[in-house]
Order: C-alpha cells, then sequence, then structure tokens
C-alpha cells in the first residue's frame, strides 16, 4: 500500500513591488494552480520584507530581521516560486537585493525547498534572458530549481482582464510547472 504523501507547502512572491505589476497578476495566477493542485500556498509580498541594498559594512553591523526572517521561510516551506520580471536582460535589483542578503544566513537557507522560477514580460521576450540568469544564480547558493522556466509574453496578447493566461500552450505551461513543483517536492519524504 502506498502512503498518501502529507500535503506540500509553498511560499510565492513577485520580483517586482510596482502597483499594478503584471508579475503580480501571474504570481496570483500561480499561487491558485498550486492551490488547485493541494498545495498549501502563502502568498508573499516583498514589501513586507524591507532590506536595505546589500553591502557587506552594514552585515558587520547586523542581517536585517526581514532577510532572517524569509531565509527561515525558505528553509522550511517545501516549494519557493519567484515570479519575477526581467530588467536588461537580468534579474531586477530586489530579486538580487533578497538572495544576496539571505545568502549570508546560516544554514544554507536555499537547499531545503524546491525552487520554480518564472515570469511576464510586456515583449516578446517572455523574461526567458533574467530566468536563465536567475537559474544560474540560484544553483549557484545550491538550490534545486525545476526544469520548466516558465517565461511568458506580451502580457497583454496572452493574459485575460481576470488574470489568467489566454492561450493553450501557456496553460500547459503552467501545468507542467505546477507538476514538476509538486512531484519533485516529494521526493524527501
Ligand atoms: C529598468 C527596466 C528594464 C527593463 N528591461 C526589460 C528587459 O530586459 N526585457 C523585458 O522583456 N522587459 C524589460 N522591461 C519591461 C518590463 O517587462 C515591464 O516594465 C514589466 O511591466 C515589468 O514587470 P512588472 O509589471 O511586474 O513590474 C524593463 C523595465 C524596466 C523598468
Amino acid at each position: 500500500m502506498t502512503d498518501t504523501p502529507p500535503p506540500r507547502t509553498a511560499i510565492t512572491l513577485c520580483g517586482s513591488l510596482r502597483h499594478g505589476s503584471i508579475n503580480e497578476v501571474l504570481r496570483q495566477h500561480m499561487s491558485r494552480q498550486l492551490r488547485a493542485a493541494g498545495v498549501a500556498v502563502t502568498d508573499l509580498d516583498l514589501a513586507d520584507f524591507e532590506m536595505p541594498i546589500f553591502n557587506q559594512d552594514l552585515e558587520a553591523e547586523h542581517t536585517p530581521e526581514s532577510a532572517i526572517r524569509l531565509a527561515d521561510l525558505f528553509r522550511t516551506t517545501d516549494i519557493v516560486l519567484i515570479i519575477t520580471p526581467e530588467y536588461n536582460g537580468g534579474i531586477t535589483p530586489l530579486v538580487a537585493n533578497v538572495i544576496a542578503w539571505t545568502s549570508r544566513t546560516k544554514p544554507n537557507p536555499f537547499k531545503h525547498a524546491i525552487w520554480g522560477i518564472g515570469g511576464v514580460s510586456d515583449g516578446k521576450y517572455a523574461t526567458i534572458f533574467s530566468l536563465s540568469h536567475l537559474r544560474d544564480t540560484l544553483s549557484k547558493v545550491g538550490a534545486l530549481v525545476v526544469p520548466t522556466l516558465l517565461g511568458i509574453g506580451p502580457f497583454d496578447e496572452t493574459f485575460d482582464a481576470d488574470g489568467n493566461p489566454t492561450e493553450a500552450n501557456i496553460k500547459w505551461k503552467i501545468g507542467q510547472m505546477v507538476r514538476e513543483l509538486t512531484h519533485f517536492s516529494r521526493g524527501g519524504i
């Protein structure tokens, strides 16, 4: 007899603080999809985790309480999903800053969860450059990132007014991302 695995937990976060962020629309959609797959999802807002721009001099004084709190969530959640815009072909300063601060906490906060990354752009390149960059960075700090890179764009042509994707291939890709996150996060049981 196969035991039923316990429910998985996830946190989802957005690499843009902008009001009206299209990545926040995608993040919310992904939270709904993960919940539909039986995952207990906590929606995070990085505005609740304020941190100064990383500077090693500051680190000597003290690590921000927000970085410690976020790193603890990384260490105790089965799935971490980052949905982020692409800036100049790379990751946003917000995401870079969060990774810099949390990477300095111990024990390594990146090695527990299964990580998923995605983003939506206002253009047709669909954040692919930044996702590639982000996967490299996360791998470097020890995170296991699922193979699907959820790059979507242009937003105006691929989402409806309710914040749901309209195209079959995008819906399939989102389903694939959810399957990978739920499947791989059960590996440790
Ligand atoms: C500084 C900056 C750089 C950008 N660079 C890119 C880019 O390299 N590739 C891209 O597809 N979009 C780029 N954009 C456009 C973003 O896709 C667009 O602003 C998007 O709405 C940002 O995501 P958000 O709505 O979630 O904040 C850039 C935007 C800004 C502000």
